[in-house]
């Protein structure tokens, strides 16, 4: 096996041995591509988008969030050119009816740039190819194939009734655009974010969790002057990049594409995306967008309204510019756990460990006390526990032998262990061991919680006690 294939295939295993990924509905067999976050993944998840929210909104004085609706007015996707440009072309395998997406199997026929060609373009392109499908049977001819699934509101199914699931959470920034204005006081240049689901009928999937068909982003409309778009566009690709590494993404894998001209999205003036080195090749992570003013533009036409900013200064009236950056977040989560798999020799063992950021992980601390049999300490472990749990995600586990207790936390990549030995009934002093460097140190139990402080605000390790 390929060492990548196989490094992925590892992550896929621990993720789900470890309650951080299962596949969909898997007590009926499951459902083509689709993935439940379990109890880890669930925190590690979290985590990300609460940082993002905290960085991003909270920590920026111009910058506003959203929570909006999952559906919304079918006419929000045809203003947006959603409901007329949204494709991707469909072949079909004639024998197997297996479907695919052209354009990767002409890139993988050796095709550069398909993603931008047009239907005609590629329609020739197969023809002088005598492109076949990956089973080696006849295609059937290309159409357009539109990603957004429809579904209907109310119990009568028809046309009056449509509506799609939104296939980016982007839309709700620019339809509740006036509202914002009129109720905050937030003045050009401001963004608004806004974190939710997408939904999108990928006609191929896969990857683990890199491209599904329901998938969560991470959304800002950073609303501008057309002057300003250069400049704003190289702030954002700078803040984007800042965020990639405080995920701990090793900077060698991540890189900028500028995607050509002919390729942009139908809104997009200038677009950049940053691609990661996933195991199985160099991806899209996230993306940065010049949308010019095609949206509110486009919103304003449709709706009739005027969504215009009022510079409260000159009095002008002018439709604001927008750079995008948006932020996939299951493609965050698998960057972060490719990136954090380790396997590491220790007195002859492997030892499996998760080397998250600590602000990452998804168990901050983990409480054992050394004999379960034992009710001092037991007692002790229990208060340290009770001490920290309402303000850190902490485990307590008694169960199994303590080399057990900490590969298994290395395996969920928990930062820190506490255990409980005899030295605590005489002493009150527990050891904490830091999960990458395997160092100990011991620290009086009642001060526990300011030491996990201390060690979250990202003091060394150390540092904070008597090392064992
Ligand atoms: N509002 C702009 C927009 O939606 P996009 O490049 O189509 O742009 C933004 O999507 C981000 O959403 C991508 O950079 C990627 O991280 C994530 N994404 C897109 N399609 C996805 C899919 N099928 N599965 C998982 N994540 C996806």
């Amino acid at each position: 096996m390929e060492k990548n294939e196989e490094k992925m295939n590892k992550v896929i295993a621990l993720t789900k041995r470890r309650g951080f990924i299962y596949p969909g509905s898997e007590i009926y067999g499951g459902l083509a591509n689709s993935w439940d976050y379990g109890p880890n993944g669930t925190e590690l998840k979290n985590n990300i988008k609460n940082e993002w929210w905290k960085r991003f909104v909270q920590a920026r004085q111009d910058m506003v969030g959203v929570d909006a609706a999952l559906i919304m007015n079918p006419k929000v996707w045809e203003a947006s050119g959603h409901v007329g440009g949204f494709n991707d072309p469909l072949v079909e395998d004639k024998k197997t009816h297996e479907r695919y997406r052209l354009d990767h199997l002409l890139e993988d026929a050796g095709v550069e740039n398909a993603e931008g060609m047009s239907l005609e373009e590629m329609t020739k392109k197969v023809k002088e190819l005598k492109l076949k499908s990956p089973k080696g049977n006849e295609l059937t001819e290309p159409k357009m194939f539109n990603l957004m699934f429809e579904t209907y509101l109310g119990p009568i199914k028809d046309e009056d009734n449509k509506a799609y699931l939104r296939p980016e959470t982007a839309q709700a920034m620019f339809v509740d655009f006036k509202n914002i204005i009129d109720t905050t006081r937030q003045r050009i240049p401001f963004g608004v974010a806004q974190i939710g689901k997408a939904f999108r009928n990928e006609i191929t999937t896969g990857n683990f969790i890199f491209r599904l068909r329901e998938f969560e982003q991470m959304e800002i409309e950073y609303f501008i002057k057309e002057e300003d778009w250069e400049e704003q566009f190289e702030y954002w690709l700078k803040e984007m990049h800042g965020w990639i590494e405080h995920l701990g993404l090793d900077k060698k894998k991540v890189r900028d594409y500028e995607v050509p001209k002919d390729e942009l999205a139908h809104y997009s003036k200038r677009t950049v995306d940053i691609e990661y080195e996933y195991p199985f090749g160099t991806k899209e992570l996230y993306g940065l967008a010049y949308r010019t003013d095609h949206d509110l533009k486009n919103h304003m036409e449709h709706s009739g309204q005027d969504l215009r900013f009022r510079d409260p200064y000159t009095g002008e009236r002018y439709i604001p510019h927008v750079v995008e950056p948006t932020f996939g977040v299951d493609r965050t989560v698998l960057a972060v756990l490719v990136e954090s798999y380790a396997e590491e020799e220790v007195d002859g063992d492997t030892r499996v460990v998760m080397k998250f950021p600590r602000w990452v992980a998804p168990v901050k601390a983990a409480v054992f006390p050394l004999i379960k049999k034992d009710e001092g300490l037991v007692k002790i472990a229990k208060d340290v526990y009770s001490a920290i749990a309402p303000n850190y995600n902490t485990e307590y586990d008694e169960s199994g032998a303590i080399g057990k207790r900490y590969r298994r936390h290395d395996e969920i990549g928990t930062p820190i262990c506490i255990t409980v030995d005899h030295q605590a009934l005489e002493d009150k002093t527990i050891t904490l061991r830091e999960r990458d460097s395997m160092e100990q140190i011991r620290v009086p139990a009642d001060e526990i919680g300011e030491v996990l402080d201390k060690y979250y605000a990202g003091a060394d390790f150390l540092s904070l006690g008597e090392k064992v």
